[in-house]
């Protein structure tokens, strides 16, 4: 039995939890591989809507075991929040939400490092979530992290004292007036590992592996988008782990022979959250409509997502690093009432015509060349049957098909479970 694996194609927030909610029918097991509560994947469906950061979109589902991988970094004060926030739905978390113990601990200070590396960046801040994810992937990278299997020995404490003192030290040194009470999150942070304690550690690899000869059907889940990879990404404006295929088998020990299908996940337009280029970007009224049609507010933050047409050579190269299998389509309704579809085909690059993403891609040296296509006026939100889609639309998609050379799988039509559409 292979592993299918879903990630977003773009910068984050392409509807991951949505769709890892509407498979997980098919799946025993969905498991989350990286990143941390940065990510904020949002579920709707009877007429609620769940905004998960840590736990992986498969929770609702009483068929599934979900588990949190190895490569993810997990705060336990974020982490006891998101369980008392799904406390109401008598879920069986000891049952069902498997936490391996390779996984790598949030400390208060690495929040605080955050904070700090960020304002003493001014103009050239990364425009991180704020969630220490950078500090603690430097840790787990300088061979200095806690992880969640620390705290099941004695010397827990005395190891995240040094940790904690290193930190404050680091705090120095950046030199900018970060107001904390130290007493007051450490109280708070030990509160919160206590929940986590209640939960089952496991060997992901060894977890999934047995799974695997068992004939489990297992999803990993990623978070953020493949532009925010820490390899591929636009750096160094994105985040600090490996949000492409190949993070899959590093964050849950799963051989890269053992990934079956390769979902990927992008919007029909594109949206960005923080700082760092995007040709695509739009400050006219098109690029505000898609916002509020759109509601396009960062799930974990709250910020507006900035909006632009979809950028095909950067989707290509997604699609490409990633070796996508099937494609999915989201916010199509979005789109509809517009009356041209832009798409950006290549860019103008100190000059020249370029259709491939180049290594300083500054907003300033690159223009988008668009071809355009008809829109569609008709409303989507209320459709099930792909025979019901709108020509142009079909156009869309048929052209987006022919250039990425994969087929668009699902076309998702509305924020909630029902409002998806299988082609
Ligand atoms: P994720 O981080 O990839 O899981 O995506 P987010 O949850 O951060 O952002 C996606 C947003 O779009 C959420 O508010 C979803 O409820 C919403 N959404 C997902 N699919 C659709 C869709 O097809 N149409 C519309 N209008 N909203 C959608
Ligand atoms: P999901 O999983 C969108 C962005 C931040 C910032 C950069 C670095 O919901 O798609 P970090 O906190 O990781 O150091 O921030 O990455 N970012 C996201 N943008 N969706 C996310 O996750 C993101 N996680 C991080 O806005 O620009
Ligand atoms: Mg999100």
């Amino acid at each position: 039995m292979a592993v299918d694996l879903l990630l977003g194609l773009q910068w984050g927030d392409e509807g991951k939890g949505k769709i890892v909610d509407v498979l997980t029918k098919d799946y025993d097991i969905i498991a989350r591989f990286q990143g941390g509560p940065n990510a904020g994947h949002t579920l709707e469906f009877d007429g609620i809507k769940h905004v998960l950061h840590t736990i992986p979109s498969g929770i609702f589902h009483k068929n599934a075991l979900n588990i949190v991988g190895n490569g993810v970094v997990i705060d336990p004060v974020i982490f006891k929040k998101e369980l008392d926030n799904l406390a109401k739905f008598n879920l069986d978390f000891s049952a069902k939400l498997l936490i391996s113990r390779k996984a790598h601990l949030i400390l208060p200070t690495h929040r605080l490092l955050d904070a700090a590396s960020e304002t003493a960046k001014g103009k050239a801040k990364i425009g991180s979530t704020l969630k220490g994810i950078g500090p603690t992937y430097m840790d787990k990278t300088g061979r200095n992290g806690m992880r969640v299997g620390d705290l099941e020995f004695d010397d827990c404490k005395e190891k995240y004292r040094a940790l904690a003192n290193k930190h404050e030290a680091m705090l120095a040194y950046y030199g900018v007036a970060i107001e904390y009470n130290l007493q007051e999150l450490e109280n708070e942070f030990f509160e919160a590992v206590d929940t986590l304690k209640k939960l089952t550690f496991i060997d992901s690899e060894e977890f999934l592996f047995n799974a695997m000869q068992e004939g489990k059907k297992i999803l990993a889940e990623g978070a953020q988008g493949s532009l925010l990879d820490i390899d591929f990404g636009t750096y160094p404006y994105v985040t600090s782990s490996n949000t492409t295929a190949a993070g899959a088998c590093t964050g849950l020990g799963v051989a890269p022979n053992k990934i079956g299908g390769v979902f990927g996940i992008f919007k029909a337009y594109t949206t960005r959250v923080g700082s760092g280029p995007f040709p695509t970007e739009l400050f006219d009224k098109d690029g505000e409509t898609m916002g509020r049609v759109g509601n396009e507010f960062g799930a974990t933050t709250g910020r507006p997502r900035r909006c632009g047409w979809l950028d095909l050579v950067a989707l290509k190269y997604a699609v490409q690093v990633n070796g996508v299998t099937e494609l999915m389509m989201m916010k199509a309704d979005v789109l509809s009432g517009f009356e041209t579809i832009k798409v950006c085909t290549a860019y103008k690059y100190k000059g020249e015509t370029i259709t491939h993403l180049p290594y300083n891609i500054e907003t300033h040296n690159i223009e988008p060349i668009y071809k355009e296509l008809k829109g569609w006026k008709k409303d989507l939100t209320q459709l099930n049957d792909v025979n019901d889609l709108p020509p142009n639309l079909n156009a869309y998609i048929d052209y987006l098909e022919k250039e990425l050379k994969v087929p668009i799988k699902i076309v998702s039509v509305g924020p909630d479970r029902v409002q998806t559409i299988h082609r």
